[in-house]
């Protein structure tokens, strides 16, 4: 079976070619030279650089598949959840492309396929599983008792870790998206020279929470005048991916107390951290569980883990003989539903 998967949740165009579970190709066309002046996406800009790209992007996808529309039998779209205007660009294009070409169209939501990135290079997960998903839209853990069950059982409160560090980094003229500079500039600084008091919900919730880091980061700067050109930047960030990576794995261990599960996912843009991936491999390790990390570039948003979703849904649908249909309905939705 080959399926056509867009996403346009956010700022990358992306399409993807699945012949069954083989990626044949995967375009990811970014936006952040777009949006880099303005320090964060501009949704308006964003929606109308994906209405520019979408055509070129999805040609490229067929042509480097090696594959023409009329061989595709299924197509599946992101519906939700992200910036309505983008959405909606990626729905209508393949909502064209299923009518004309009279195919069933699965809408997907984004979280979730961001999760199915893991499954999609790593076959065999045991269930139950905890999927920590970072990324800068997000922070919310899943707990998932088996294949394509998934349970939300936290989420963050205010800002998503990836928007904290983006946020911080703009404060920092360091560029746009900020976690990978950051990254970069924190690989040599000292992690312990700066303190963040980690944060931790008084409800017994596995909620996350990271305007307070970003607060006390704020702080820090203005108290040590760090800059750009600051002696101590190094060591200041370094000091901030470890305050985000710790606030992180402390919830998932509050959460393991109570979530008895046979294996630990970490997914989303963030996921591309080397310290979080070192870090989660640690944890994983000293709870006595394997722990599965989609590779960097299934990471970021990406089409592919649209499409593997879409097929593990067909495939579970037929298993209960239902029908995948030309949902011509699909709308597009903001937030994790309810
Ligand atoms: O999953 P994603 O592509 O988009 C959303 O669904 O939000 O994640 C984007 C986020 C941004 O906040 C970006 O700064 C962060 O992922 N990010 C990273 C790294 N690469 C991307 N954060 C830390 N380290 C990285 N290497
Ligand atoms: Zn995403």
């Amino acid at each position: 079976m080959h399926l056509l998967a867009i996403e346009t949740s956010c700022d990358e165009t992306s399409a993807a070619v699945l012949s069954d579970l083989e990626v044949l190709s995967n375009i990811v066309l970014s936006q952040d030279e777009i949006h880099a002046p303005y320090g964060g996406i501009v949704p308006e800009l964003a929606s109308r650089q994906h209405l520019k790209s979408i055509g070129f992007v999805v040609e490229e996808s067929l042509s480097r598949a090696k594959r023409k529309l009329d061989q595709i039998d299924v197509f599946a779209v992101t519906q939700g959840p992200g910036l309505v205007g983008s959405l909606l660009v990626g729905l209508s294009f393949a909502k064209g492309l299923a009518f004309y070409y009279r195919k069933p169209l699965v809408g997907i939501d984004h979280v979730e396929a961001h999760i199915e990135a893991a499954f999609l290079e790593h076959g065999n997960i045991p269930f139950p599983a905890l999927a920590l998903l970072v990324s800068g839209g997000h922070t919310s853990l899943f707990c998932l008792p088996e294949k394509l069950d998934f349970s939300l059982v936290g989420k963050t409160r205010d800002d998503a870790a990836g928007e904290a560090l983006d946020k911080i980094a703009k404060f920092l003229d360091l560029g746009y998206p900020g976690g990978p500079v950051i990254e970069r500039l924190a690989e040599k600084g000292e992690p312990r020279r700066f303190a963040f008091a980690i944060p931790r919900m008084t409800d017994r919730s596995f909620d996350f929470s990271f305007s307070g880091l970003k607060t006390a980061a704020l702080k820090h700067i203005k108290s040590e005048k760090i800059s750009k050109t600051h002696p101590a930047l190094m060591d200041f960030l370094a000091s901030f991916e470890e305050a985000v990576t710790k606030s992180l794995l402390d919830n998932l261990a509050r959460a393991l107390e109570v979530h008895k599960v046979k294996s630990l996912i970490l997914c989303g843009g963030v996921a591309r951290n080397k310290r979080l991936r070192t870090r989660f491999d640690e944890f994983a390790r000293t709870h006595g569980l394997p722990s599965f990390i989609p590779s960097a570039k299934l990471c970021t948003d990406n089409a592919a883990m649209v499409g593997a979703l879409a097929l593990a849904r067909i495939e579970h649908d037929k298993k209960g003989r239902k029908k995948t249909a030309l949902s011509l309905d699909l709308d597009a939705y903001p937030r994790i539903p309810v």
